[in-house]
C-alpha cells in the first residue's frame, strides 16, 4: 500500500522541497545515483564496462517548466556524449531519455494540437514539437559516435507522443529504442507493433500511478502480462531488452528466449543501477549482454522516489537514517 502514496509524494512540490534539503538524503540517493555531473559518472560508466557490463546513461530531470530548461536538458545529453566519445565505447555505453525533459510535457507556440497517430482525436501534448526538435540533435550525435539512445517510458497520457517520436526517429535512425510497460492494457498491441517493425524494445513492468481504467493494479496479472508481451518480442523481428530486476522473469525470458531461437546477444538484460548488482555481474559471467541503466544528474527526486516505492523497504532505511542523525 505504501507504494502509490510514495509515487503520489513523487509529485508533490512541497516533498519534493522537504525531502531534497534532508541532510541525509544524498547517501541513500547515491545508491541509486551515483553522480551529479558527467565528471562524476564517467569513472563509473569506466568501472562498470571494465567488468564486462554495458550502460544506458540517464541525465535525471523531468516536469521542466520552461523551453529553456528543455534545451538545457538536450544539451547535457550533447555533452555527454562528447566526453563519451574518446572512450570508444560503441554501443556498450547508450542514452536513455525522458521527453518530458525536453520539452514533450510544455505548451509550445510552435504547434497546435495535433491528431495522434490515428489522425483523430488530440492525442500528443503541445511540447510533442518541441520534444522531437530537442531529441533529434542527441540521436544524430549518438549515431556520430556509434552508439543509440532508447525513449524511456513515462505516465500513459504521454505515449502515444512518445512512440510518434520514436517512429519518426526511426527513419532515419532505425537503431533508436523505446520502453513499453506490461502495466498498460494497450501494451500487448504496441509489442506486436513493434515486434513486427524489428524495433529495439524494453520492457519493463512501469514505474508510475496508473489508474485501473488504464493499467493491471495486481503485481500476478502485470507479472502475467510481461511473460506474453516478452513471448510476442522474443518471437519477433526486434531486439528484446528484457528491463527487470525480477529472478522469475528473468528465469522465464531465457527460457523464450530458447525457444524462439535467438542465442545471447540476440536479446539484452538490463537492470538499474543500485538494485541486484551482483546479478548483473552474474548474468554478464554466464555470456550474456547486461546493461546497467546508470541515472546521474541534480534533479534526481522523481527517478528516487520511484525507486522507494518499488520496495518499501528502501523507505524504510531512508526514513531510519533520517532519523539517526
Ligand atoms: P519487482 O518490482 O517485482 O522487483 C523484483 C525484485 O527486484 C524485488 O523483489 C527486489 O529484490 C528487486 N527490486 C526491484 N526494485 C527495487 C528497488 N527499487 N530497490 C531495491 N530492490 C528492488 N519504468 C517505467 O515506467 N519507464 C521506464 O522507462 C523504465 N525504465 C527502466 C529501465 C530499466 C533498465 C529497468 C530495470 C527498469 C525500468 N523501469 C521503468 C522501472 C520498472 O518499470 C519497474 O518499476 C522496476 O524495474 C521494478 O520492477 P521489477 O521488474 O524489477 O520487478
Amino acid at each position: 500500500m505504501l507504494g502509490p502514496v510514495i509515487l503520489a509524494a513523487s509529485r508533490s512540490d512541497r516533498m519534493r522541497r522537504l525531502i531534497s534539503a534532508a541532510p541525509v538524503t544524498k547517501q541513500v540517493v547515491d545508491r541509486f545515483i551515483p553522480g551529479e555531473t558527467v565528471d562524476d559518472i564517467l569513472p563509473i560508466v569506466q568501472e562498470l564496462t571494465g567488468k564486462g557490463l554495458e550502460v544506458t546513461l540517464d541525465v535525471v530531470g523531468e516536469d521542466i517548466t520552461t523551453p529553456e530548461q528543455a534545451a538545457a536538458a538536450r544539451d547535457a545529453y550533447l555533452e555527454l556524449i562528447d566526453r563519451l566519445k574518446p572512450l570508444e565505447l560503441g554501443t556498450r555505453a547508450e542514452m536513455s531519455v525522458k521527453l518530458s525533459m525536453f520539452g514533450q510535457s510544455l505548451p509550445s507556440p510552435t504547434t497546435a494540437l495535433d491528431g495522434g497517430p490515428s489522425g483523430s482525436a488530440p492525442a500528443f501534448p503541445a511540447g510533442h514539437e518541441l520534444a522531437l526538435a530537442n531529441v533529434r540533435p542527441v540521436v544524430e550525435a549518438a549515431a556520430e559516435i556509434g552508439t543509440t539512445v532508447t525513449l524511456d517510458a513515462e505516465d500513459h497520457t504521454t505515449l502515444d507522443s512518445m512512440f510518434a517520436i520514436h517512429e519518426e526517429l526511426r527513419k532515419d535512425f532505425p537503431q533508436t529504442g523505446c520502453v513499453i510497460q506490461s502495466y498498460l492494457y494497450r501494451t500487448e498491441q504496441d509489442a506486436r507493433r513493434l515486434a513486427a517493425n524489428g524495433s529495439r524494445v524494453r520492457l519493463v513492468k512501469g514505474a508510475y500511478k496508473e489508474p485501473a481504467e488504464v493499467a493491471y493494479q495486481q503485481k500476478h496479472e502485470i507479472d502475467k502480462a510481461y511473460v506474453r508481451i516478452l513471448r510476442t518480442l522474443m518471437e519477433g523481428e526486434g531486439y528484446p531488452m528484457i528491463g527487470s530486476h525480477d529472478p522469475r522473469l528473468i528465469t522465464i525470458a531465457q527460457e523464450l528466449a530458447r525457444r524462439a531461437g535467438r542465442k545471447p546477444g540476440e536479446y539484452e538484460f538490463q537492470m538499474l543501477y543500485g538494485i541486484r548488482s551482483d546479478e548483473h555481474l552474474r548474468l554478464a559471467a554466464e555470456g550474456h549482454r547486461m546493461r546497467v541503466y546508470t541515472a546521474y544528474g541534480t534533479d534526481w527526486y522523481g527517478y528516487f522516489m520511484r525507486r522507494l516505492a518499488e520496495k518499501p523497504a528502501n523507505l524504510r532505511f531512508f526514513v531510519r537514517s533520517m532519523v539517526s542523525k
